[in-house]
């Protein structure tokens, strides 16, 4: 920062720091990765390290007309302050959807959220003190271990494997470790892009029973699925009911830029969720709110869904028929059934994030797995995205970075 210039009377005045940060903001550092994919900014970078939904599908004329149509029939209400809970509109139809989708929900069980990210921050805020544990997949969402580490938490890692977290080891945690919850991203997980199974579902639900521990499951991607059959939320598995937090989004299927989320959650929790909400923006924007409703009313966002996500398909396929060539021999990666991201593990010896600086000089980028590991990183791991660029880019992108890995 430039300091102010001196005035006139400043030679008097005796000088302190002002005070330090908190022990918590200061322990949040730049990573060496954030450094190296700053400079994927540059346009020429086939960048497949975001987690960006591709723009070109956005409905801005639908979205446009749902803003307009709002501020032109709503007065002043739709540029007024609301209630912390939510709009009372976008609340019926987001009640609607879910118990559509098999989750029986009234307006009243659900919390608008900035986001879903906001929805992690208050249940956080909500449950976990200082020092108490909770227990998160391995890997697990970047920004979510972010959220529990500002929060003083202890993250302990789950062990997973293809068919999502290992119930006997979430058992043997949650009875040795007490700890609040175990969030999951059951569906299309981000960073892996693997769905947990049925039968997983239901003996995480027994475990979160038997051992009286919340569920956190977050779930963004659900939407977007390519093939296969769904698999229901957690909270519709016997045992996990009353304590289950749902955590849902339009980002990945409306616009992310809206910052529209929600959060199902028992009524204890929920409430509890507001009050944190209420100390942090009040509400969610009440004309995002209003025109997402309209949006809702007006337009049928399932079939605005389905496109998004046969396009989105295709991409998937392009990456997959793509990466064996691109990858080294030894090299593994995983079939995701939806969702943005591919998780690719390169052979034995290699370290992901070593190999990025090379990487980004044929300009493509990938993120590097390790920093996804609450614990124990797998330096070999990698993830890509395959949303954000047509087919055609896709394979550009993975061409260079044969050509890279290659070197
Ligand atoms: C697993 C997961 N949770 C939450 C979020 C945050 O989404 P939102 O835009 O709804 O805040 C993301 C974003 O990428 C995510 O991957």
């Amino acid at each position: 920062m430039t300091p102010a210039p001196a005035s006139a009377h400043a030679e008097a005045v005796p000088r302190q720091q002002p005070a330090p940060l908190a022990a918590r903001a200061a322990s949040v550092k730049s990573s060496p990765v954030r450094d190296i994919l700053a400079v994927t900014a540059r346009p020429e970078v086939i960048n497949f390290a975001g987690g960006l939904p591709a723009p070109e599908f956005f409905d801005v004329a639908g979205v446009a007309a749902a803003f307009a149509a709002v501020l032109g029939e709503s007065g002043g209400k739709a540029l007024q302050y609301a209630t912390t809970e939510g709009e009372p509109t976008l609340r019926a139809a987001l009640a609607a959807r879910t118990t559509a989708r098999g989750l029986p929900t009234e307006a009243e069980d659900l919390l608008v959220t900035t986001g879903s990210q906001q929805g992690l921050h208050l249940v956080t805020s909500a449950l976990v003190e200082a020092g108490d544990t909770v227990l998160v997949e391995s890997p697990c969402y970047l920004a979510a271990l972010q959220v529990f580490a500002f929060a003083g938490a202890r993250v302990v890692p789950v062990p997973c494997d293809e068919d999502g977290v290992d119930p006997e080891a979430l058992d043997a945690l949650a009875a040795r470790e007490r700890p609040k919850f175990f969030y999951s991203v059951p569906t299309f997980q981000n960073p892996t892009g693997r769905t947990t199974t049925a039968a997983r579902r239901a003996a995480v639900a027994a475990v979160a029973a038997r051992r009286g521990l919340w569920l956190l499951e977050d779930d963004p991607y659900g939407e977007l699925r390519y093939e296969g059959e769904r698999v229901p939320w957690l909270a519709t598995y016997p045992g996990a009911e009353d304590r289950t937090v749902l955590l849902g989004s339009f980002s990945k299927v409306m616009a992310p830029g809206l910052r529209l989320g929600w959060l199902r959650a028992p009524e204890a929790l929920r409430r509890a969720c507001a009050v944190v909400k209420q100390s942090t923006d009040l509400h969610t924007p009440t004309l995002n709110q209003l025109a997402a409703a309209r949006y809702l009313a007006d337009h049928d966002l399932d079939a605005h869904v389905a496109t998004v996500a046969a396009a989105y398909g295709r991409r998937r396929d392009a990456m997959l028929a793509a990466l064996p060539a691109a990858l080294p021999d030894g090299a593994e990666f995983a079939r995701p059934e939806g969702g943005m991201f591919v998780w690719a593990r390169l052979p034995a010896g290699a370290n992901a994030a070593d190999l990025l600086r090379e990487v980004v000089t044929y300009d493509v980028a990938y993120v590097p797995g390790a920093p996804f590991y609450a614990a124990d990183p797998d330096p070999r791991t990698l993830r890509l995205c395959f949303v954000t660029q047509d087919e055609a880019t896709i394979g550009e992108g993975l061409a260079r970075l044969g050509a890279a890995l290659r070197r």
